[in-house]
């Protein structure tokens, strides 16, 4: 009897040049931008591409959001995470209206739209952050994104991606799991600040393994 040999899957070049990268780049700032051609592959892979379309619904609850957890680094630290908005996640961006931008705090994060499009708005804080709950901020853009195309979020950026109303995934890298620390939210109308945790992470096999192959 021969033992089935396992393939690397697209998930798994990924780790491992992710990881060979970050072993010879110590700048931050340098690592994440060089990540994101690496991830550019995962984001075009044909095999990744129709399993997100049986990937599990993610499911706003209590003011937050939920993201799909692939695979954390034990070394560092970084985690490969899915979003998945359907009809759910649709709506509770539509009952948010306009405001509550965010930041990821001081993590670094790459936004791969993977399947569907989104909108993504960028803006920057104006007032010197010396007073609690308060903060003014200025709208620098928005841009209408399709698959393939990965937005880098660095430390402390306001942005938010919202959903044009169509089925829309995402693989996201972030440089730490999120939803054990704080992160930041604004109200641009009343110039309100105010800080909560990051999405919940809810464990999925990226690529299950599939009869016949
Ligand atoms: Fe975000």
């Amino acid at each position: 009897m021969s033992t089935p040999v396992k393939t690397e899957n697209a998930l798994d070049v990924f780790v491992s040049q992710a990881r060979e990268l970050f072993a010879r780049e110590p700048d931050l700032d340098r690592r994440w931008e060089l990540l994101a051609p690496i991830l550019a592959k995962l984001l075009a892979d044909p095999d990744v591409i129709a399993a997100s379309k049986n990937w599990p619904e993610c499911v706003p609850r209590d003011g937050r959001a939920e993201n799909l957890i692939f695979y954390e680094d034990p070394d560092y630290g970084f985690v490969v995470n899915g979003l998945t908005k359907d009809e759910g996640r649709i709506a509770w961006e539509r009952a948010q209206t306009r405001a509550h931008l965010h930041d990821h705090a001081h993590i670094y994060t790459l936004y791969g739209v993977l399947d569907g499009h989104e909108r993504i708005e960028r803006a920057v804080r104006i007032d010197d952050g010396s007073r609690p709950d308060y903060a003014e901020i200025r709208r620098t853009g928005e841009s209408y994104v399709s698959p393939g195309e990965i937005d880098l979020v660095r430390p402390y950026e306001i942005h938010r991606e919202v959903s044009v109303g169509e089925r829309a995934v995402a693989v996201i890298i972030r440089s730490q799991k999120s939803g054990g620390f704080m992160q930041g939210r604004y109200d641009p109308e009343n110039n309100r600040y105010w800080e909560g945790l990051g999405p919940r992470q809810t464990p999925c096999e990226m690529l299950p393994d599939q009869p016949g192959r």
